[in-house]
């Protein structure tokens, strides 16, 4: 079967990074570049963690980095949830790599121009670049195959009630992409706050004996260490999903929605409205996850840990 052809696009960040272990393993994915957006830390600091992640999987791709602030909004960052590195927790290995010369929306667009066919766009981060390269690139629009996201929420947010991190970071940029007419997978809060990884299946992960998995086990107790403390059995990668969505669609179930963002909102600014009630008669943009088969999201994950090489689960 050939490859997805993909362009993954992330602010680094525990769930980013094992997003990006599980796209590389699955043997499915086409990856042409990495991308890096201010989000859960600074440019400087999620690109160097792009860096490292990609010498510890051995993905040797250009990495993009993306600008040091969302398009109008002042910088929020999350160094509660990911730590003041962004990737807190194990020791990760010296980069190999250099970023790439091109900066995140244009080397987007050169693998755009490039590519024989369509590529897909995996942002799961705040959307700042996918928003700049469709400012500054529209005659690309038709070579985004689909945009598989994690950004958002339907029934509620995480970084205030209303509007989840990604999204709320960046909403004018998440308005951009929202309404360009590019096909939309988002993986918002609604499914990734049921895609646990509980405490037994990091054992299970670390069990895989590799260097890889002992990484990505050391990451999921550090993300966890953060969301136990607000009552969750496991720890939500939240970013995974976005990933699992085009290699494993079957592990998901969907909602097609017309969404828009509130750029406007005095409490609301960064919520993704669905029209759960069909009142805007606007045909759907959005294809939103809404359940997942957490128990073959936590085995996918295993597996993905096991393609390293070496060792084996207990
Ligand atoms: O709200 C969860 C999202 O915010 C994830 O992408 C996480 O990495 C942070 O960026
Ligand atoms: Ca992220």
């Amino acid at each position: 079967m050939n490859k997805i052809p993909v362009i993954l696009d992330g602010d680094p960040g525990h769930d980013d990074a094992i997003a990006w272990v599980l796209a590389k393993a699955s043997g499915l994915l086409d990856i042409r570049a990495v991308c890096t957006v201010c989000g859960n830390q600074t440019i400087e600091k999620t690109s160097y963690n792009a860096r490292r992640i990609c010498t510890l999987i051995g993905l040797d791709v250009p990495i993009g980095m993306g600008s040091d602030k969302p398009l109008i909004s002042a910088r929020r960052m999350a160094a509660s949830v990911h730590g003041q590195s962004g990737l807190d927790g194990p020791i990760l290995p010296e980069p190999s790599m250099e970023i790439s010369p091109l900066p995140a929306a244009q080397l987007m667009a050169k693998v755009l121009r490039e590519s024989a066919e369509p590529v897909c766009i995996v942002p799961t981060g705040p959307l700042t670049n996918v928003a700049t390269l469709l400012l500054s690139h529209p005659e690309l629009k038709e070579k985004i195959r689909c945009i598989s996201l994690m950004g958002g929420g339907i029934a509620h947010g995480n970084w205030t009630c209303a509007a989840e991190f990604n999204i709320l970071v960046d909403p004018e940029a998440a308005k951009i992409v929202f309404e360009s007419g590019v096909p939309i997978l988002m993986a918002g809060l609604d499914v990734t706050e049921k895609a646990l990884i509980f405490p037994a299946d990091f054992d299970r992960v670390r069990a895989v004996g590799n260097r890889v998995a002992a990484v990505v086990a050391d990451w999921l107790e550090f993300f966890y260490h953060f969301h136990r403390k607000l009552g969750y059995a496991g720890a939500p990668v939240h970013d995974a999903v976005a990933v699992a969505a085009l290699i494993r669609p079957e592990l998901l179930e969907y909602k097609d929605l017309f969404v828009q963002i509130e750029t406007q909102g005095e409490y609301c600014r960064g919520a993704t409205v669905g029209d759960l009630l069909g009142t805007t008669g606007k045909a759907p943009n959005v294809r939103a996850a809404m359940c997942i088969d957490r128990a073959g999201f936590a085995d996918l994950l295993v597996e993905a840990v096991r393609a390293y090489g070496g060792g084996r689960e207990a």
